[in-house]
């Protein structure tokens, strides 16, 4: 048996900050998306649990989470089954494109498959959230609305298909680094989700932009200077709205229509252009 799934890239329309708990994490209040760039996993039965990478130098063993969600499923039955898996990377790391928490939530899902578990999605979700905030998020994709520390998850109905154009500048960002370096105002006015889903349904970007923040933008842009040029340059191709998504470095901007994006996209050496994903097709 061989299982071959995607791992979708997430995109944040928004992302507020609530609060912070002790545990150093923080209450979030988000709009998340899937997008079509995506990760391509597969996994076969196996004696021994191995991963091979193509397309980006990345943590080996434990510190990966695609080895990690199989242990955690491996721990929580008590058994140690082997799988070969491969993983193509497209998607940038340390961009806030949920990359490793895409990985994760697909190899929960074809773990949970192919070494028969029959587990429910409660658990792979359970499971999931002690590997990464994001994880759930993962599990179920589409626009969601995420709040928690990122597991309480609202879906919201869906919203056409918009073309999107993203830059991931300077290598990267370390997403608890940017955390740190935010000082902002945790009791400021949160931004209204289901207003921003409305305006992205109907396809009204301007409002969108409007209503939309991402309080992670000031902290990344301080560590990381480039990160407002290419947000200023992208505004000037045109694009209605312009966000960073999560704690950066990508910054990623909405088109009314594909041949603004794909000529917005032609202008920048290194952008990438990709499409809202409206729901899982694995889930
Ligand atoms: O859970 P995950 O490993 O993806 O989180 C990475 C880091 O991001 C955490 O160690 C924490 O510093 C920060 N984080 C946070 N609050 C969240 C999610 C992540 O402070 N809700």
């Amino acid at each position: 048996m061989r299982i071959a799934i995607r791992a979708h890239a997430k995109i944040n329309w928004s992302l507020c900050i609530r609060g912070e708990r002790p545990d150093g994490y923080h209450e979030l209040d988000m709009l998340m998306q899937c997008v079509e760039l995506c990760d391509e996993l597969t996994f076969e039965r196996a004696r021994r649990l191995t991963l091979e990478v193509d397309g980006q130098r990345l943590p080996g063993g434990d510190r990966n989470l695609v080895i990690r969600a199989a242990n955690a499923l491996n721990d929580a039955l008590g058994k140690r089954m082997g799988a070969r898996i491969t993983l193509k990377k497209r998607i940038p790391s340390r961009a806030g494109l949920g990359g490793g928490s895409a990985d994760c939530a697909a190899a929960l899902i074809a773990l949970n498959r192919l070494w028969n578990l029959r587990l429910p999605m409660r658990t792979l979700m359970q499971l999931g959230l002690q590997l990464g905030a994001d994880v759930p998020f993962c599990l179920n994709s589409g626009l969601c609305r995420a709040q928690g520390v990122g597991e309480v998850l609202t879906p919201m109905p869906d919203a056409p298909s918009i073309p999107l154009v993203m830059v991931t500048p300077g290598g990267g960002l370390s997403t608890p680094a940017v955390f740190r370096a935010w000082n902002g105002d945790a009791s400021a006015a949160p931004v209204d989700v289901p207003a921003l889903a409305q305006a992205l349904r109907m396809g009204e970007l301007a409002r969108a932009q409007a209503i939309s923040r991402n309080d992670l933008e000031a902290p990344a842009v301080a560590l990381m200077p480039e990160i407002g040029g290419w947000m200023e340059r992208l505004r000037g191709l045109g694009a209605p709205f312009v966000r960073m998504s999560g704690s950066g470095s990508t910054v990623f901007a909405a088109f009314p229509d594909e041949a603004s994006a794909l000529s917005a996209a032609a202008r920048i050496p290194g952008a990438v252009f990709t499409r809202t994903l409206a729901a899982s097709p694995e889930a």
